[in-house]
């Protein structure tokens, strides 16, 4: 009984101590408003417009937007006293803000997105039973995704970069996902090796900076990254633009005809404006000037009533024909010769509409190279088949197990038999169990007649992008990527050592 009387005693000299504090400072403020000058009333249509939410009135003399509904307080015992436990409109209400916001994408965090269409230029059935390239007189409603591979929300639009290029078809049999980068190749071909390659690119674990060695430590131990970084360091790897950028599948897929007749197929986009990209002058400039530039350029174009369009081709292989190639077309640091494979024109897509709510619209997207539909299937490209889980699983953590059933991504009847895949159906698999490199290795090759084919002013920038990085790596990575651009190219690796040395 005594103790229980303390604690009464004790409770209330706390709340009268609590009270005395919180009228002095109430005072306080009171008497620094009364020292400001009141500012000039603002002419009427300027408070009209200032004031745009409802429930808020001007305050007479501070020209402070008050609010006067009571939803708009916490529940408090009299004007002054303590905030209620009880008030389980405050708690829902910062509870909700918390939780609100999607969790954001391990990769590819920043983005934008837009929608609109697909057509079909002509009847594909010779070589996929695809639904949506039978028929030419249908229209595809699509939204896309544009986004950047290592980021994080703040990171510039025109910083060097690998930009993705993402778009679902909405499909009556279900939604088909085409996953692109701007890059026509990837900086390693076993998913296993992911997490590294995605570390290298990552600001340091240790403060959170900008650590160019962890990239140069990961190319030393990755030859076939060689190829990715005559791209990444060109100005291919820094643009401006969206509407002036190509898309590539990256990973080679496969189309099945009715007569089960299997293709390899490797995407591309391409931009209908033409390509174009900057320089890092330029890249600097503008990530200073306007840091979302890209996303700012897509937004505007489609606001003001124009479109941005996309023609859809494909490159198609017998995968007979895989043992006459010097590469492994299943390899993702390769490309294909367009000579031999040419570029066939299969549809177009239309941008047109941008989105109304950017979180449930764009950032709840959820993609996957797995999101197929017959006759289009996974080949046994090594990366391909190490990407086809992890997006799910990716979305189930980010979104929730019912990630499907979110308005854009339109699958809620969705049930695992969907995910029913004929890869590899009626073939036949047998070998060894092994953990190894894939035998056509032939990492520098392709590398060096990417240098080649560059205009003089392309390569000088490439060099000269590579050399003001590849100075600040340790002596020994430098030994080590230096030997491979020579493997690549003896004048290539020449001129990155000689632009070192001058920078
Ligand atoms: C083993 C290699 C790879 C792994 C493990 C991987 C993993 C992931 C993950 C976890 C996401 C985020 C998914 C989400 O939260 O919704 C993602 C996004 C993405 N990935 Fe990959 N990725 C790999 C390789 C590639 C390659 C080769 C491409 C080339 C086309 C690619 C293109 C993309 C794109 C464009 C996105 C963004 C999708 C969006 O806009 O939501 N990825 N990747």
């Amino acid at each position: 009984m005594r103790e229980e009387r303390t604690f009464h005693e004790m409770m209330q000299r706390y709340n009268q101590e609590l009270l005395r504090m919180r009228q002095q400072a109430h005072a306080a403020k009171e008497a620094s408003f009364k020292q400001e000058p009141a500012p000039a009333r603002p002419a009427k249509e300027e408070t009209e417009a200032k004031i745009a939410f409802p429930g808020k009135v001007e305050s007479g003399h501070t020209q402070i937007c008050r609010t006067n509904q009571p939803e708009d307080h916490s529940l408090t015992v009299g004007p002054q006293g303590p905030v209620l436990l009880q008030d389980t409109l405050l708690h829902e209400t910062l509870e909700t803000f918390v939780h609100q916001k999607p969790i954001e994408r391990a990769v590819h965090t920043k983005g934008y997105g837009a929608f609109g269409h697909f057509q079909l230029y002509r009847c594909m059935a010779e070589y996929t039973t695809a639904s949506f390239l039978q028929d030419p007189s249908r229209s595809i409603p699509t939204a896309t995704r544009f986004s950047f591979a290592v980021s994080n929300k703040g990171t510039p639009d025109t910083a060097r970069n690998v930009r993705g290029f993402s778009t679902k078809f909405y499909l009556q049999n279900g939604v088909f996902d085409l996953l692109c980068n701007h890059i026509p190749v990837f900086l390693i071909r076993d998913a296993m090796r992911f997490p590294q390659a995605i570390a290298s690119l990552s600001p340091s674990p240790i403060n959170n900076l900008p650590d160019g060695n962890l990239f140069w430590d990961f190319m030393a131990h990755t030859p076939e990254a060689t190829h990715f970084l005559t791209w990444l360091y060109s100005d291919a790897g820094t643009v401006a633009s969206f509407r002036t950028m190509r898309g590539y599948g990256v990973n080679t897929y496969i189309w099945r005809n009715a007569a089960g007749k299997r293709r390899y197929v490797k995407y591309h986009w391409i931009p209908a404006a033409g390509e174009t990209c900057i320089d890092a002058a330029a890249a600097n400039r503008l990530a200073c000037e306007n840091p979302n530039v890209a996303g700012q350029d897509l937004w505007d174009t489609l606001a003001g009533g124009g479109t941005v369009e996309y023609e859809l081709n494909v490159q198609l292989m017998d995968p007979q024909m895989e043992h006459t190639l010097p590469y492994d077309p299943l390899d993702d640091t390769k490309v294909w010769s367009e000579e031999q494979f040419p570029l066939m024109p299969v549809g177009k897509l239309t941008l047109e509409r941008n989105p109304e709510n950017y979180t449930s619209q764009v950032e709840k997207l959820a993609f996957s190279p797995a999101n197929l539909v017959d006759g289009i299937e996974l080949s046994n490209d090594k990366m391909l088949q190490g990407r086809s889980f992890i997006y799910w699983d990716a979305q189930r953590r980010r979104l929730g197990p019912d990630f499907r059933s979110i308005p854009v991504n339109r699958m809620e009847h969705w049930k695992p038999a969907d995910a029913f895949s004929k890869t590899g159906l009626g073939e036949s698999a047998c070998g060894e169990q092994i953990r190894t490199d894939i035998e056509k290795g032939d990492d520098f090759t392709q590398a060096g007649e990417r240098y080649r084919c560059l205009s003089e002013e392309a390569r000088s920038h490439l060099v000269e992008n590579i050399a003001a990085d590849l100075k600040n790596a340790s002596q020994k990575d430098q030994t080590c990527v230096l030997g491979y651009l020579q493997k690549a190219d003896e004048t290539f690796c020449e001129q990155v050592k000689s632009a070192m040395r001058q920078a």
